[in-house]
């Protein structure tokens, strides 16, 4: 027999119901995060999360060494420019020699590269946060380290007659460099023949003297120094890379109509590190020197990249896109050229965590496209992890990797139903991580979550790009604003 309650226990419930849905929606002010609820797990084959082995997309170089040829990414938008954009470790990057089958990746050493990037990152943000007078900030002498460099590159145009050259692109950094013939100090081995500037009818050296040699220090972290009246800048990065060379200008050509006179950059001399195979560099920072700060009259200071984990994906300049969701940028004296965001909050299988907010405001967020892993301050690591190993708990445990500590031996399983994790930003901006941003680790054995808690509370949380795939990334710069747009790649 069914039980009707009667009407007054009924409306209490209602009340109640009522009451405490009004209770999480103040709490969390996020509704499409309730509304998003049916969105609890991905289900992952486990052998997606291995790279492709070989590159079925593009098969050869010569469609993407020449920037301006036809392409349907370029015409896939009518404003700004987009370049197609690949991993130089990557089966599909040009860069790759002989076939096109590439050896498993070597994830210790990728993790312990990864580290040494994102220490240099915190040590940096960490002096200048102890200015006290932003506007007097004098980086210490022995600052020369300033980031690590990244994995991604694009190919871009450089001098008069045009060279099309591959750089990496990192939003960690300012200056852009290039290797530079007669090489004084030593070039690394690169696969384009190296840049020489007595070829080129638009080079020009820029004097020490000058107002842009002197402002060069806070894009590089290192005083310029003088050679025969030419300005010689010198950057080092954070994973030991480096480049010393003349301070110069020279024609940028991004498409046939966005061409760049007068381009502020380093004629390379003397480099080194983990460039593979790349001419150079490009520097997606805030600072003056920056391609983004260079190019604003044409480009607005509006920037995206969509990194993808099996193809190509693009870095496009000056448009805008479909994206519509914004968070907003933040200025953080602590480090000028980074760009801050306001991380608010973490789901893990649709349920918020309780994170303090002041866990988040404490360490401050940037994000980065060249960090790999997703850094967190530590309580707020330990939260994703405990909710994570909660909602894995059918899966056997397996001993942690490298940073890596939450792992499972997945061997005897095709696929694998991992818990969705959202990261919450400032304005009701969601990251929903992709599939390959939750899981990593050397073999089906040993998978595991794919986030590091950082040791210092006050070490700046970073978005890493594993948790960025897929996803298009909008920096509108000069707008104060980021964006994710699900789906980006296409
Ligand atoms: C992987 O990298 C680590 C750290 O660089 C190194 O010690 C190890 O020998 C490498 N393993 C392989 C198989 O190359
Ligand atoms: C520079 O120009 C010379 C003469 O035209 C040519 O032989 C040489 O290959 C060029 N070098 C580079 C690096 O472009
Ligand atoms: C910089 O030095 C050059 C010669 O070394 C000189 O011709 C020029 O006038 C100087 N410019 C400034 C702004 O002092
Ligand atoms: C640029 O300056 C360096 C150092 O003074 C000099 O060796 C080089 O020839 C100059 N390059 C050009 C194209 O003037
Ligand atoms: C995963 O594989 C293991 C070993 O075969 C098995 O015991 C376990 O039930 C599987 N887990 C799930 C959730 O399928």
């Amino acid at each position: 027999m069914a039980y009707n309650p009667p009407t007054s226990t009924f409306h209490i419930f209602f009340l109640f119901s009522l009451l405490l849905f009004y209770s999480l929606m103040k709490t969390y002010g996020r509704p499409e995060t309730l509304a998003n609820h049916h969105h609890h797990h991905h289900i992952i084959e486990v052998k997606s999360l291995f790279r492709a082995t070989t590159c079925s997309e593009f098969p050869t170089r010569g469609i993407y060494t020449d920037s301006f040829s036809i392409d349907y990414r370029l015409r896939a938008r009518n404003k700004g420019s987009m370049l197609p954009m690949f991993d130089k470790d990557g089966p599909c990057s040009p860069l790759s020699t002989g076939d096109k089958t590439e050896k498993a990746r070597n994830y210790t050493h990728v993790l312990i590269q990864d580290q040494a990037r994102v220490q240099s990152i915190h040590s940096r943000i960490s002096k200048e946060g102890i200015s006290v007078e932003p506007e007097a900030v004098r980086l210490p002498a022995n600052s020369g380290k300033v980031f690590g460099t990244g994995n991604y590159y694009v190919t871009v145009g450089i001098g008069t007659p045009k060279r099309d050259l591959p750089l990496v692109f990192d939003t960690g950094s300012d200056l852009t460099w290039i290797q530079c013939q007669p090489c004084l100090g030593g070039c690394y081995p690169q696969t384009d023949p190296k840049f020489e500037p007595l070829n080129s009818s638009s080079y020009s050296n820029i004097t020490c003297n000058s107002t842009e040699c002197i402002q060069l220090e806070s894009g590089t972290g290192n005083a310029p120094r003088c050679r025969a009246s030419t300005c010689v800048y010198s950057i080092t990065y954070g994973d030991n890379s480096y480049s010393q060379g003349f301070f110069a200008h020279e024609t940028l050509a991004i498409s046939p109509s966005d061409v760049f006179p007068n381009f502020q950059f380093g004629c390379g001399q003397s480099n080194g590190g983990l460039f593979k195979g790349t001419a150079g560099l490009l520097g997606l920072g805030q600072d003056k020197i920056s391609f983004v700060s260079q190019t604003s009259q044409k480009y607005k200071k509006l920037f995206s990249y969509c990194i993808s984990p099996s193809s190509s994906g693009f870095l496009a300049f000056g448009d805008s896109s479909s994206v519509t969701q914004f968070t907003p940028l933040l200025k953080d004296k602590r480090g000028p050229s980074f760009y801050f965001l306001n991380l608010e909050g973490i789901s893990v299988g649709g349920q918020e965590l309780a994170i303090s907010p002041s866990t988040f405001s404490l360490s401050g967020t940037i994000i980065d496209s060249g960090t790999v892993v997703t850094r967190l301050a530590p309580s707020a690591y330990a939260a994703l992890r405990d909710a994570f190993q909660q909602a894995m708990k059918s899966y056997p445990r397996a001993s942690e990797f490298s940073l890596l500590d939450t792992c499972y031996d997945l061997s005897g399983n095709d696929t694998v139903t991992v818990p969705t994790i959202v990261l919450h930003f400032q304005g009701g901006t969601d990251l929903d991580v992709n599939q390959y941003g939750i899981l990593l680790g050397p073999r089906q054995s040993q998978l595991c979550l794919a986030f590091i808690g950082n040791s210092n509370a006050r070490d700046v949380a970073i978005i890493g790009n594993l948790q960025q795939k897929t996803v298009e990334v909008v920096y509108d710069v000069a707008g104060g604003k980021l964006g994710f747009g699900p789906g980006g790649c296409n």
